[in-house]
């Protein structure tokens, strides 16, 4: 089935989901490493009917816009990516993304997918600021974020309790004048 493609770039494209997609969050998303990154999703145990209902939420919310991440050549989904809590009152919202094949993280596709993203909050819907949290030693999705030009600006501390200990969560944003020149 061909594929549905709402914003692309060479190797990537942020996709309509369909349902055949929460097969392959659902294999994905209890990995507890994967978990550790994904703030309240550590420790749960996530069947394939909470993907199912997960795939009716994005469905019908309104302040929300979620894509699966598409790689154009191989034909794959490899995870996905949001904004959360959509403000249209104020033009803010939260982004947040996941590379869930394990195996597809470190290629750039994660970076491509954050420009396409916050390309599609400023330019498409019109935002003014994008933010998002991270946990400190996520340092693979700061060096990403940081790329994409998000700026640090403020630190929960002991915010996520991970592998038996507590850590801070860094929040980040990015404006629209900084990301659209
Ligand atoms: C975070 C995530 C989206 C990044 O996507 P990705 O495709 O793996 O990352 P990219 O290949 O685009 O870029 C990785 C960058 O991080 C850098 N990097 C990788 N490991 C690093 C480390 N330990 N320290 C610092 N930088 C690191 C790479 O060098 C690269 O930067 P470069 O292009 O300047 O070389 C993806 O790995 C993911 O989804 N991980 C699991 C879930 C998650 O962490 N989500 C984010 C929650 S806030």
């Amino acid at each position: 089935m061909e594929r549905c493609k709402m914003l692309s770039k060479d190797k990537v494209s942020l996709v309509v989901p369909i349902k055949d997609d929460i097969q392959s969050w659902y294999e994905w998303v209890n990995d507890i490493e994967t978990q550790s990154y994904l703030g309240s999703m550590y420790g749960n145990i996530i069947t394939l009917e909470d993907e199912s209902d997960y795939y009716d939420h994005i469905r019908k919310k309104e302040n929300l816009r979620t894509f699966s991440i598409y790689l154009n050549e191989e034909k794959k989904v490899i995870g996905n990516v949001s904004l959360m809590w959509i403000d249209f009152q104020n033009r803010k919202a939260e982004m947040w993304i996941a590379i869930l094949d394990k195996n597809s993280r470190g290629n750039w596709y994660g970076t491509d997918a954050v420009k396409l993203i916050v390309e599609f909050g400023f330019r498409v819907l019109g935002l003014n600021k994008i933010n998002l949290r991270v946990i400190w030693f996520n340092d693979r999705a700061k060096a990403v974020y940081e790329k994409v030009w998000f700026k640090e600006v403020w630190r929960l501390r002991e915010e996520s309790f991970r592998n038996g200990k507590f850590h801070d969560d860094i929040y980040m944003e990015i404006f629209a004048r900084d990301f659209i020149k």
